[in-house]
């Protein structure tokens, strides 16, 4: 079985976690924001996107090839500074279509914000977000940035891909 992994990413974590995905794997990676790729090239897909705003940035390019995803086993991880648990599954049943998300194997990673590397209007919507979060934790992440990358999050995505391989 042939397969790519695909993504969007805004400030380079997403990105991060595709190539490492690609490496264990061995399988092509694409940015789907920069380079046109026919999904019919390939049984089966790997999905990439962080979380900005409440919404998966790439949810246009979804919608878009929404029958060629739903055509062929599709994993599916998310980037954000939520984990995993009811607020991130509410963000992706807002912002995707229902027909994607019963249909892929969503796993949620937790990224990197870096205030210092964001440009001035996310920098500021992100301090006014974090002022009016009721939950102070994540009020102060938004505010002052975190680090959750851990490549080791990926093994449970490694093995699955290793099963649509074999
Ligand atoms: C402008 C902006 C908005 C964000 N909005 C959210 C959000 O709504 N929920 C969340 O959990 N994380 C949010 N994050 C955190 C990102 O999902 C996280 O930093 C992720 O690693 C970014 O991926 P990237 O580096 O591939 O762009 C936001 C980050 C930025 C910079």
């Amino acid at each position: 079985m042939k397969g790519a992994v695909l993504f969007s990413s805004r400030y380079g974590s997403t990105e991060q976690y595709a190539q490492w995905i690609a490496e264990a794997t061995s399988l092509p990676v694409f940015n789907v924001d920069e380079a046109r790729v026919e999904l019919a090239e390939f049984d089966f897909l790997v999905l990439g996107s962080p979380v900005v705003y409440y919404k998966p940035m790439f949810r246009r390019w979804v919608k878009r090839n929404l029958d060629d995803i739903l055509a062929r086993p599709t994993v599916f991880f998310s980037v954000s500074g939520a984990g995993a648990g009811p607020k991130l599954d509410r963000w992706m049943a807002n912002s995707l279509p229902a027909s994607f998300m019963s249909h892929v194997t969503h796993m949620a990673l937790r990224g990197r914000q870096d205030p210092s590397e964001l440009n001035a209007f996310d920098r500021t919507m992100l301090i006014i977000a974090g002022l009016f979060n009721p939950d102070r934790k994540a009020a102060k992440q938004e505010m002052r940035g975190f680090d959750f990358m851990d490549k080791g999050r990926i093994r449970p995505i490694v093995e699955k891909i290793r099963k649509l391989q074999a």
